[in-house]
């Protein structure tokens, strides 16, 4: 789930990451694109931006065209949604009431809201003020929740964007693209199968440039689905087989990878440094719920799973000598940090979809890892004493598990209530939702101001308005609040887990 920190120095390692890990994609697949001319590229930032373009155009073309209405599915109607009427539900609704509000108020069309100077903001990997991120990554979240008048302002805005919205010069960064409009844009086809978009689009001849995908397994796969057009699902079979038989070969642990690629020599790094945190987190994850949304028959993932999982178990997970609580750290496996990122506390929800699914091989053991880290995931929030809002780091050793290496910002991360939410599925243990609860209005009393929810800079400092880091990201209403308004759904008839898969960003997607 890596989302972009504000802190520069984040952004450009970040960057940097996804530039290299697209870049090698590109080199990697075409030793397997072999005479197919759909499949040939070359590295360049054009190409790049071609095939994003493409496919967001591709995405529209097929919402446009209400072939399958039977994609309305999981529940008849809006209405049905707003039959869940508990407190909390509608506390959760109010909040995004309230973040929608001032979007649309202050920063309507822009990529998000900054809530303290009530303006646009646009993200680094944005598409300055043309696409706007906010509307289509909140979609799904306003239709889940039946919110009818605030998601018929989302899909009018939606339903004017036509080619001309994604032609335009920009660079971009594709795996955020990717999850976050891409994603958006399936799950509310999934979800409501008939947004009537602007008809008359057609594009020139580009060739989908697809090597680039690998990393985005559920996106493309449900795409092809979606358009009957195999080929992007067929890309993504390339790289997985790609990363599992090539580079996957020679790797000292069994189905751990390491973070970075060498695009000089299509191999990974010789450091060998893991993480579950910034640069990796999803490729696991995907694994996993790439098996499920193929409804368990596709096995190259499944054993890659299975794999990656006894590995993360047996030689990355540590038990924190201070304070006894379990968690993930960085680094080689005989020389791991002691720091737990709050991107990592997806892993919780991981490990527990695995045994609610059926998957985990070993469910009683895995059962207790998901606990464990939920566990002190929910801790890295409980035990900040001013606000009880988690630090983006958080060294393990420390006594209150204090922000580690500077790293003090709230930033409005979903991972944690998306671990409470699988655990809350898993087990039905009401202490899931008194923790969510609790996280609810943390967020409440702290990041709320008058006109939205911004992220904290420093949570050890006072909350004056120069701590506000001035952001409401667009996945604080994709998935923070969908995920807690999920954990207080009663009704079994929304996104049940057997028919839905949720992306890296929340976006539900049909399996079928
Ligand atoms: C939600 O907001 C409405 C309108 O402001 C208010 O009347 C209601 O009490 C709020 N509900 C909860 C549970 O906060």
């Amino acid at each position: 789930m890596s989302k972009f920190n504000t802190k520069k120095t984040c952004q450009y390692l970040l960057c940097f990451f996804v530039f290299v890990y697209i870049s090698s994609l590109f080199i990697l697949n075409s030793y397997f694109s072999g005479s197919n001319n759909d499949l040939e590229f070359s590295v360049s930032s054009q190409n790049l931006k071609k095939a994003h373009q493409i496919n967001l155009i591709f995405i529209v073309q097929n919402i446009k065209n209400p072939l399958n209405n039977n994609f309305f599915s999981g529940y008849k109607n809006l209405k049905d949604s707003s039959k869940t009427q508990s407190y909390e539900t509608e506390s959760i609704r109010n909040m995004t009431r309230h973040a929608w509000k001032s979007y649309r108020k202050f920063a309507w069309g822009s990529d998000i809201l900054r809530p303290v100077t009530k303006t646009g903001g646009s993200l680094a990997f944005g598409i300055q003020g043309i696409i706007p991120f906010t509307i289509i990554d909140a979609i799904d979240t306003l239709y889940v929740m039946g919110l009818n008048e605030e998601y018929l302002q989302a899909k009018n805005y939606i339903s004017k964007l036509d080619e001309s919205t994604f032609d335009v010069d920009i660079s971009v960064n594709f795996f955020e693209n990717v999850i976050r409009l891409l994603g958006g844009l399936i799950s509310i086809y999934d979800l409501y199968g008939n947004i009537n978009l602007k008809s008359g689009m057609h594009h020139s001849g580009w060739k989908p440039n697809l090597a680039e995908i690998g990393s985005n397994s559920l996106e493309f796969t449900r795409l092809s689905k979606i358009s009957n057009d195999p080929k992007y699902a067929i890309a993504i079979k390339k790289s997985y087989n790609t990363i599992q038989n090539v580079l996957g070969k020679d790797l000292p642990i069994p189905g751990l990878f390491p973070q970075f690629l060498n695009v000089e020599n299509a191999k990974f790094d010789r450091d060998m440094v893991y993480s579950l945190g910034a640069n990796a987190d999803s490729f696991y994850e995907y694994l996993l719920k790439f098996y499920l949304l193929s409804k368990k028959t596709d096995m190259q993932t499944s054993e890659m799973f299975d794999e990656a999982s006894k590995s993360i178990k047996k030689f990355l997970i540590k038990t924190s000598k201070k304070n006894g609580l379990m968690y993930i750290p960085d680094g080689e496996v005989d020389n791991l940090n002691t720091v737990m990122q709050h991107l990592t506390c997806f892993a919780g929800g991981m490990f527990a979809l695995s045994v609610l699914s059926g998957k985990s091989e070993n469910p009683k053991e895995d059962t207790e890892v998901a606990a464990a880290i939920t566990e002190t995931c929910f801790q890295m929030y409980e035990r900040q004493e001013a606000y009880k809002l988690s630090p983006d780091f958080v060294d393990m050793e420390s006594e209150k598990l204090r922000g580690n290496r500077e790293h003090n910002a709230y930033e409005q991360r979903p991972e944690t209530v998306e671990s409470l939410f699988y655990m809350w599925k898993l087990t039905a243990d009401k202490q899931y939702r008194e923790k969510a609860w609790k996280i609810a209005q943390s967020i409440e009393k702290y990041s709320k101001v008058k006109f939205g929810y911004t992220g904290i800079k420093d949570i050890y400092l006072p909350l004056e308005s120069g701590n506000f880091n001035n952001q409401q990201d667009s996945y604080f209403l994709a998935e923070t609040l969908k995920y807690l308004f999920l954990i207080f759904n009663d009704d079994d008839k929304i996104l049940n887990l057997n028919e839905w898969v949720f992306n890296t960003e929340c976006h539900p997607f049909k399996i079928e």
